[in-house]
């Protein structure tokens, strides 16, 4: 969203409808559309901030002690609003980890961002950020997950689960290719009269500590996607879904787009 002037109107209403139908976290980043998707935001939040649950993310080559501060003014700038409610370090990058953490909580305490946290860390990377001393309160941290990215389940997802941090799933359709049209999906949703859309996503939601993060900017999908959230699967379904898309029995270095 936000990389072309013509569609902005149109993927703001997206946004204003996804928040009338209670699809209240929106997930946003400096780097999308160069602070483009963050203007997006800015027009479909105006007069209803209090109803929605900002992210949004720096990018780790802005992440210093300076950069922090003055790239979050400018995403609080760009989104319209005097808080961002949770301030995502996009990436691992190569300011010392120690630095950026200061800089968020300083953030924090300045009342710019309500909490921080991290994108594309792995278990290793998880571990390395607690041992800091402000690390334990990082909130979240937000990784390519779905059936076909199962990866994070063989130590990281359980390293969330035990440090009580709860996971954000993004391109939890797989970006609409392949997974999509897998025979599984298809025939769990043929089952419940879903789409393999949907499955997707109750599948992303079903363990209760991870949250999908669709993007849409067609209302058809908005609203089917919606819908996704009051579909609980079976132990059949998941059997199916397991089968055709299993998960990791060795550690596999986390995929990141
Ligand atoms: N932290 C990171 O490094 C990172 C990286 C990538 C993405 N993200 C976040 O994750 C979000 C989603 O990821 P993503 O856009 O990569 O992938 P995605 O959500 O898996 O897929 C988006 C694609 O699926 C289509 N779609 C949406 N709902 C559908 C439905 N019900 N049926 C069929 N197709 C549907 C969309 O089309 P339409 O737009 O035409 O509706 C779009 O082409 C991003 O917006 C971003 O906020 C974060």
């Amino acid at each position: 969203m936000g990389e072309r002037g013509a569609a902005v109107a149109a993927e703001a209403d997206v946004l204003r409808e996804g928040i009338d139908l209670g699809l209240s976290l929106i997930d946003t980043a400096e780097m999308y559309g160069q602070g483009g998707a963050e203007r997006v935001v800015a027009r479909a939040i105006a007069g209803r901030r209090e109803q929605v649950f900002l992210v949004s993310k720096i990018m780790p080559q802005n992440a210093s002690a300076a950069g922090v501060p003055r790239h979050a003014e400018e995403s609080l700038r760009r989104l319209g609003t005097e808080v961002i409610d949770l301030y995502l370090l996009h990436w691992p990058g190569s300011y010392p980890l120690a630095e950026t953490v200061e800089a968020f909580e300083r953030l924090r305490e300045a009342g710019k961002i309500r909490y921080w946290g991290v994108s594309n860390f792995d278990a290793p990377a998880m571990v390395a950020l607690h041992r800091l001393a402000a690390g334990t309160a990082c909130a979240t941290d937000q990784v390519l997950y779905h059936p076909d990215e199962r990866g994070p389940e063989f130590d990281l997802l359980p390293w969330c689960r035990e440090h009580h941090m709860p996971v954000m799933a993004y391109s939890p359709l797989g970006q609409a290719g392949r997974l999509l049209r897998s025979p599984a999906l298809r025939a769990v949703g043929a089952r419940h009269g879903v789409s393999a859309a949907q499955v997707a996503l109750a599948w992303g939601l079903r363990d209760g500590n991870t949250i999908v993060i669709p993007k849409a900017a067609d209302a058809a999908h908005l609203r089917e996607n919606a819908a996704a959230a009051s579909l609980t699967l079976t132990a059949e379904d998941l059997a199916e879904i397991g089968a055709a898309h299993p998960p990791p029995r060795a550690k596999r270095v986390l995929s990141m787009l």
